[in-house]
C-alpha cells in the first residue's frame, strides 16, 4: 500500500527536467537546484475497511482518505514542500516527528505557529538533513486524531540506499473497537490518562489484521518499522528469522541482532530491519507481538511463494552512513534533572499547574495527574522549563518514578543515549525518543544546536495531555 510517493507536481518535474538538461551541456559545478517534492495533505473523516467483511468499514480521520496517509518520501538534501488541509471540524497542525527541521516547521500549535483553523491550509517547507525513517501526525489534540487515524510515513532516502530486494513499510497500530468494528469513543477515558494510555483491542498493520506478508526464499527485505499506536509498546518476535536492526528512529547503527531476540519498540519510535527470509518455499512463519505476554497476539504471516529469490541468503548488511549530528561533549555537557512522576500508583502527592502548587485531587479534577520535575504541561507554550544556549551539550538524567512507562520524545533534535538501565544495549544509540520502564534511568546527551521552543513530552499521548510535556528553549 505504501510502494507510490505522490507524484511530484508537473511543474516541479519541468523544472526539474530543465536543470538536468541544462547541466548535461555544463561542467558540473554541485550547484544543481535543489529538487522540492510537492504534496498535498487533506485531512477529513473518511472510512477505511478495517476489520475483515461482514464488519462494516471504520469511520476513521484520514490523510487523502488513507490510514495510514501517503509515504512521503525524498532523498537527502531534498526538499519538501507539503500542503495541508483542514477537513476536520477541530484545529490541527502537522508534527515531522524526528526531523530536525527549522523550529517554524515543526508543526507545535501556539508554540511554533498558529493552529491551522478548520477549512483552512498550512504550507510547510523544510528539507530533512537526516536520512532515516520518520513520520507525521498532528499536534492539537493528538490522542484523539492520532488515535483517530492521522498519520504518515517520511522517508528520506540515503545518497546510497543498501542493497534489498524490497523496501517495505509496517505502520503499527491498534484501535479500540467495538462490536461494530467503530472506534470507541472514549478519548476522555480517567483510566487511560492515569494509567498505560488508550491501548486499543485490534492490532494492525498498515491498518491491515493480521494478513499474510509473502516473500520469496533468501529474499532481503528492509523493513521500516513506525509505531503509531497511542500507547501500546510493541515487542515482536520474528520467530525462525534473524533480523538485523539498521537504524534506530532513523539513524543507523552497526548491523545488530535484536536484544534478547525481541524487537521492542515504542511509541513514536522507528526501527529499520534488514530481514533474509530464510525459510524453505512453501513454508509460513508468523511475526508475533508478545507485548501481552499472556495473550500473545499474531502481527502477520510470513508466507512463502514457490520460486526462491536466491538459493542462499546475502552475505551480512553493511552500517548504513551515518547522518550529520553534532556530538555532545558529555565532559563539557550541563546536567539536567528530569524526574518523571504521577499516575496511579504513583507517589506524585502535589505538583505545580500554572505557577501554583497543587494536590494531586486537585489536579485529577483538572484532568492533569503527571509531571516532570513537580510541574504540570498544561498547553503548547507554556514557559519554558529547560534552557539551553545554542551549541552547548546538554546531558538530561531521566528517571520514571511512577509505574508505568514513558516513551520521552524530544523536538528538534536527537540525542545519544549514555546509559539505560532497562535497556542496556541502547547505550551509544541516537534516538529522538527514549523509553522508559517502570523504573527505570537513562542519561542522554546532545548538543542543542537548533535554535527555537521544542516540546519534550511522553509520546503516550494521553500522559502527553495529562501534564507529561514541557518547553525546551534553545537560544
Ligand atoms: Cu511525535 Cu510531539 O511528537
Ligand atoms: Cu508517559
Amino acid at each position: 500500500m505504501h510502494d507510490h510517493p505522490f507524484p511530484i507536481s508537473r511543474r516541479r518535474l519541468l523544472q526539474a527536467g530543465a536543470v538536468l538538461a541544462a547541466s548535461a551541456s555544463l561542467p558540473a559545478t554541485g550547484l544543481l537546484a535543489a529538487t522540492v517534492r510537492d504534496y498535498r495533505l487533506r485531512l477529513a473523516p473518511g472510512e477505511i475497511q478495517l476489520a475483515d467483511r461482514p464488519f462494516p468499514k471504520t469511520g476513521v480521520w484520514a490523510v487523502n482518505e488513507q490510514v495510514p496517509g501517503p509515504l512521503l518520501r525524498c532523498r537527502q538534501g531534498e526538499t519538501l514542500r507539503v500542503v495541508v488541509e483542514n477537513g476536520l471540524v477541530q484545529p490541527t497542525t502537522m508534527h515531522w516527528h524526528g526531523l530536525r527541521i527549522a523550529n517554524a516547521m515543526d508543526g507545535v500549535p501556539l508554540l511554533t505557529q498558529p493552529p491551522i483553523m478548520p477549512g483552512q491550509s498550512f504550507t510547510y517547507e523544510f528539507t530533512p538533513p537526516d536520512a532515516g525513517t520518520y513520520w507525521y501526525h498532528p499536534h492539537v489534540n493528538t490522542a484523539e486524531q492520532v488515535g483517530r487515524g492521522l498519520y504518515g510515513v517520511l522517508i528520506v532516502d540515503e545518497p546510497e540506499p543498501p542493497e534489498v530486494d524490497r523496501d517495505v513499510v509496517w505502520v503499527l497500530d491498534d484501535w479500540r473497537l467495538d462490536n461494530a468494528a467503530q472506534i470507541v469513543d472514549d478519548f476522555d477515558n480517567q483510566r487511560d490518562f492515569s494509567r498505560a494510555g488508550r491501548l486499543g483491542n485490534t492490532v494492525t498493520v498498515n491498518s491491515r489484521i493480521a494478513d499474510d506478508f509473502r516473500v520469496r526464499s533468501n529474499e532481503r527485505v528492509r523493513l521500516r518499522l513506525v509505531n503509531a499506536a497511542n500507547a501500546r509498546i510493541f515487542t515482536l518476535q520474528f520467530r525462525d528469522l534473524d533480523p538485523w536492526v539498521v537504524a534506530y528512529d532513523g539513524q543507523p547503527v552497526a548491523p545488530m541482532r535484536p536484544y534478547g531476540g525481541v524487537v521492542k519498540i515504542g511509541p513514536a519510535q522507528r526501527v529499520d530491519l534488514i530481514i533474509d527470509m530464510t525459510g524453505a518455499p512453501g513454508t509460513r512463519s508468523q511475526v508475533i507481538d508478545t507485548f501481552s505476554p499472556q495473550a500473545p497476539y499474531r502481527l502477520r504471516d510470513i508466507v512463502y511463494g514457490d520460486q526462491p529469490q536466491r538459493l542462499t541468503p546475502l552475505a551480512a548488511p553493511a552500517r548504513l552512513a551515518p547522518n550529520p549530528i553534532a556530538k555532545p561533549d558529555p565532559d563539557a555537557a550541563k546536567e539536567f534533572e528530569v524526574l518523571l512522576d504521577g499516575g496511579d500508583l504513583g507517589d506524585l502527592a502535589r505538583a505545580e499547574l500554572r505557577g501554583q502548587i497543587a494536590g494531586m485531587a486537585q489536579l485529577v479534577m483538572m484532568g492533569k495527574m503527571w509531571a516532570i520535575n513537580g510541574v504540570v504541561g498544561y498547553r503548547m507554550d507554556m514557559p519554558p522549563q529547560f534552557t539551553f544556549r545554542r551549541g552547548e551539550s546538554v546531558v538530561l538524567r531521566f528517571r520514571n518514578h511512577s509505574a508505568w512507562p514513558h516513551p520521552m520524545h524530544l523536538h528538534g533534535h536527537h540525542f545519544e543515549v549514555l546509559s539505560h538501565s532497562g535497556e542496556p544495549h541502547q547505550a551509544g544509540l541516537l534516538m529522538d525518543t527514549v523509553l522508559l520502564g517502570p523504573g527505570d534511568q537513562a542519561k542522554v546527551a546532545f548538543v542543542a544546536d537548533n535554535p527555537g521552543d521544542w516540546m519534550f513530552h511522553c509520546h503516550i499521548l494521553s500522559h502527553a495531555e495529562a501534564g507529561m510535556s514541557a518547553v525546551v528553549r534553545v537560544v
